[in-house]
């Protein structure tokens, strides 16, 4: 079986983040979130990937890579416009050829990965499956909707209005029926080919379409806010170590991670979850709170920060608390209390926000 591994996309709600780079390049718990779906694929026994890739590819190669280093055969399809899911799997008919295949949404994370549903298509005889979950808004998604007796009745795309709570996740399992039905659909309303159209063509074709029902967490990172959930999530099971250097009366509790030729000054505070990066700078007169994510070579001084992603060579001093946020890489965040006149100096790019 190959995999696909979807990275393409202009992560438009994720600006301005994703103006200067690839959106599954962002990190969660200080890791590229499309390493996640990669190890998925790996730890299903996957070791031929496609990785799709759009015009934002910004990282992504110089990470993966050949694959060699993750012990799998990378191949890059380049995707120029974003014309939806099943435009990516007909896109990449001559690296898939006749074999079933497991499509993985790059930006999707799910705790227990893609192997059940492999094992699901390999022990039966369907000829897709897909994931479910319970989701409270379903307009956002694709949704499965079953019959009275359970069965899968068919699937619709971002649904106005609620008719399953049964949202399709980022995982499918396909065998080669799934390009003719890809050639039997249109573009939706949004001028893509929907990867649910797709599916629901299989089905009126009399293909077998069964579904999985995700146990544990999933969470599609569409939106800044399920970024940080996604980081909650992934920072509240890790297990992680100090290599870093604590300074005495520097207080760290909790499940805390601390990355080589870190300092964390006298005086400062972390409780975990969180993880910090390499050669950070920790205090004085820092506080870092639960589900914080903090990249390599950040500074946080004279400020707190909680349940937010400092990305790497951020600089936090601004003797105040931050939470939920997203920082990019290299942004700082500085105090002007002693600089007349007061107030606030704000250099921001196209789409930033800010909440003071
Ligand atoms: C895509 C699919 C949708 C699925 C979702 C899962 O949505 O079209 O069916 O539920 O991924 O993450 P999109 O991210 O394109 O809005």
């Amino acid at each position: 079986m190959k995999g696909l591994l979807l990275a393409g996309g202009h992560g438009t709600r994720l600006r301005p983040l994703t103006f200067t780079g690839n959106k599954h390049m962002l990190p969660i718990a200080n890791r590229p979130m499309i390493l996640y779906g990669l190890e998925h694929l790996i730890n299903a026994g996957i070791r031929e990937i496609g990785v799709v890739l759009g015009p934002i590819k910004e990282g992504v190669k110089e990470l993966l890579g050949d694959g060699s280093k993750f012990g799998a055969r990378i191949t890059y399809i380049d995707q120029p416009e974003p014309k939806g899911l099943a435009h990516a799997i007909s896109i990449s008919r001559d690296f898939l050829g006749d074999e079933p295949f497991v499509m993985y949404l790059g930006d999707n994370l799910l705790k227990q990965g893609a192997k059940p549903f492999v094992e699901a298509f390999e022990s039966g005889s369907s000829d897709c499956v897909v994931g479910a979950a319970r989701v409270d808004d379903p307009r956002r998604y694709g949704v499965v909707v079953f019959d009275e007796r359970g069965r899968v009745k068919g699937f619709v795309e971002k649904p106005r209005e609620p008719i399953s709570h049964w949202a399709l996740i980022g995982v499918y399992v396909f065998n080669r029926k799934i390009f003719d039905a890809i050639e039997r659909i249109r573009p939706s309303w949004r001028g893509e080919l929907e990867i649910t159209d797709a599916i629901q063509a299989l089905l009126d074709g009399g293909a077998r379409v069964d579904c999985r029902f995700v146990q544990g967490w999933w969470k599609d990172t569409g939106r800044p806010e399920d970024l940080l959930e996604a980081n909650q999530l992934v920072l509240q099971e890790l297990e992680m170590g100090i290599e870093g250097r604590i300074e005495p009366g520097a207080k760290v509790t909790g499940n805390v991670g601390i990355g080589e030729g870190t300092v964390v000054r006298d005086g400062a505070t972390i409780r975990g979850p969180a993880i910090i990066g390499r050669r950070c700078e920790i205090g004085p007169n820092a506080y870092i709170g639960p589900y914080t994510a903090i990249g390599d070579e950040a500074i946080v001084r004279n400020s707190e920060v909680e349940n937010s992603i400092i990305m790497s060579g951020a600089e936090i001093d601004c003797g105040r608390r931050i939470v939920d946020s997203l920082i990019g890489h290299r942004a700082k965040v500085l105090s002007q209390e002693r600089n007349l006149p007061r107030g606030l100096k704000l250099i921001l790019g196209d789409m930033t926000y800010v909440g003071v």
